[in-house]
C-alpha cells in the first residue's frame, strides 16, 4: 500500500514502514561515528525500548558496545492493509540491523506492567542470556493496570493546588492561544503516580533479581525531566513531577536494596516524542527551544542525548557525575542560563503572527512527522510498501517451534 501520515491531534495514526526503518539506521550510523564504548553495559534490557529515549537506549549499548539487548514494548504490528505502529517499525529494523551485525536481540510486545510479561522476560533472560548488567526503564504510558489488584489508573496531565494558565501551540491550526488547566484532585494526583512514579520499576528490579537474572553490580536508570519555570506548574510542580518524585524515591529504595550507585534518575532534554507531544504548553516551549539550541549549536535529539548519557555517565569507566540531588543531568544544555534567557524572552512575545519567525515549529513538525517514518530523505513516498513486517526473533522462534 501506499501510506501517508493521518494525523488526529497530538498523534499521527499511521507510520511508514521504510522511514522509522531509515530512522532507525540514521540513529545507529549516529552511534558507530562515535567510536566504540569499552565501559558500555554487556547485556541490557530496555523497559520502553521502541520509540524516543527508550529505542535510543537500546541502539547506543547495542551498537557503541556490542551489547546484547531484550526490548520491552507496547506496539501494534501492521497487517496486510493497516499499517503497525511506528515503535513496532523500529523495533522491527533494530532487530534487522543487530542481527546483521552479529548483536542479540529479543523483543516482547505487550503490556510491560503485567506479571506475565515480567515471568516472560525473566525466563527468556535466565535462558539466553543469564543475566543482564543493565536496565534501562524508559516507559510513557496512560494507563496502567495494577498486577495485584487488577485496578486500572489512568494518568492526567494536570497542575496541583490551583489553575493554570498559559501561553499554547495549536499544532493543527499553527495558532498561538491560551489555556487553562484546572488542578488535579488527590485522586488524579495518586493515579498518575502509579501510572509515571517508579512502583513498576521496582517490581522489575525484584522480579529479575529474585530469579537470579541481575548481575553483580548492575545499573539500572530511569529517565525524568525537570525544564523551566514557566513549565513548573504543568510538569514539575504537577501531576507528573509527582511522579517522577516518587521515580526518585524508589531509585533510592533500589539503591537501599542493592547498593549505592545501582539505580539511576537520569534529567534529559525536553524533546518532540509521542509522549511530550501530549503536554499542553510543551509543543510551543519545545519549537522556542529547538530555536535557541539549534542557534548554538547545542541542539540534540534521542539518540545523541543517549549517546552523551551512556559516554559521560553510564559507560565512562568511572562514576556518573551527579547533580545536589544525585541525579545525571543531560538536560544541562538545556537549562544553561544563556540558552533559558533567550527561551523566556521569546516566550513573552511570541504570537500566531510570529511563530515562524520566533520559533521552530517548522523544526518541531518535521520531527514529530519523522517520529512515525514520514518526511525523511531519499525515500519514495509514492512507491507502493509492505505494512506487514515481522520481528527477526519471533520469526526465528515460530521457525524453530518455539
Ligand atoms: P515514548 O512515547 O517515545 O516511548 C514510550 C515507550 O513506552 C514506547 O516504547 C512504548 O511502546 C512503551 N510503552 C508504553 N506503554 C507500555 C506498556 N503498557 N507496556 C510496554 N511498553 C509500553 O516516550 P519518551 O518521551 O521516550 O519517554 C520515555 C521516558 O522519558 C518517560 O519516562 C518520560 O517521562 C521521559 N522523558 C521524556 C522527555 C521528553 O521530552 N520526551 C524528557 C525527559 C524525560
Amino acid at each position: 500500500m501506499i501510506v501517508a501520515p493521518k494525523i488526529r491531534g497530538f498523534i499521527c495514526t499511521t507510520a511508514h514502514p521504510d522511514g522509522c526503518a531509515a530512522n532507525v539506521c540514521s540513529q545507529i550510523d549516529y552511534v558507530k561515528s562515535r567510536g566504540p564504548l569499552p565501559h558500555s553495559p554487556k547485556k541490557v534490557l530496555v523497559v520502553g525500548a521502541s520509540t524516543g529515549y527508550g529505542l535510543a537506549s537500546r541502539i547506543v549499548p547495542a551498537f557503541g558496545g556490542g551489547a546484547a539487548t531484550v526490548g520491552v514494548f507496547f506496539e501494534k504490528p501492521g497487517t496486510e492493509s493497516k499499517t503497525g505502529s511506528a515503535g513496532w517499525y523500529n523495533s522491527v529494523a533494530f532487530e534487522e540491523a543487530a542481527a546483521e551485525a552479529g548483536f542479540y536481540a529479543r523483543s516482547f510486545n505487550g503490556d510491560a506492567f503485567s506479571k506475565e510479561m515480567k515471568e516472560a522476560v525473566v525466563a527468556a533472560i535466565r535462558e539466553d542470556l543469564g543475566q543482564v548488567d543493565c536496565v534501562v526503564y524508559s516507559l510513557a504510558s496512560p494507563r496502567r493496570t495494577d498486577p495485584e489488584s487488577g485496578e486500572v489508573y489512568k494518568s492526567v496531565l494536570k497542575p496541583i493546588g490551583a489553575a493554570y494558565s498559559q501561553k499554547n501551540l495549536n499544532t493543527d491550526t499553527a495558532e498561538v492561544n491560551s489555556v487553562t488547566i484546572e488542578p488535579a484532585n488527590e485522586e488524579e494526583i495518586a493515579h498518575t503516580v502509579k501510572v509515571m512514579g517508579g512502583e513498576d520499576w521496582e517490581l522489575w528490579i525484584e522480579a529479575l533479581a529474585d530469579a537470579g537474572a541481575m548481575a553483580e553490580g548492575f545499573t539500572t536508570v530511569a529517565y525524568s525531566y525537570i525544564g523551566p519555570d514557566l513549565t513548573y506548574p504543568i510538569y514539575t510542580n504537577g501531576t507528573i513531577g509527582r511522579a517522577k518524585e516518587h521515580l526518585e524515591e524508589s531509585a533510592a529504595r533500589i539503591n537501599g536494596r542493592f547498593g549505592p550507585g545501582s539505580a539511576w534518575v537520569s534529567v534529559n532534554k525536553a524533546l518532540v516524542t509521542q509522549a511530550s507531544s501530549a503536554i499542553p504548553v510543551v509543543p510551543l516551549y519545545i519549537s522556542l527551544l529547538y530555536k535557541v539550541m539549534k542557534e548554538k549549536g547545542l541542539h540534540e535529539g534521542c539518540i545523541e542525548q543517549i549517546q552523551r548519557l551512556f559516554a559521560d555517565h553510564l559507560a565512562s569507566g568511572g562514576a556518573p557525575a551527579l547533580d545536589g540531588r544525585g541525579r545525571i543531568r543531560i538536560d544541562d544544555w538545556e537549562m544553561r542560563e544563556d540558552v533559558q534567557a533567550e527561551v523566556a524572552a521569546a516566550w513573552e512575545t511570541v504570537a500566531t503572527e510570529s511563530l515562524s519567525e520566533i520559533s521552530d515549529f517548522a523544526g518541531y513538525k518535521s520531527e514529530f512527522l519523522r517520529l512515525f517514518g514520514f518526511g525523511l530523505e531519499g525515500l519514495d513516498y509514492g512507491a507502493e510498501t509492505n505494512p506487514e513486517r515481522e520481528l527477526p526473533s519471533a520469526q526465528e522462534r515460530s521457525d524453530h517451534g518455539g
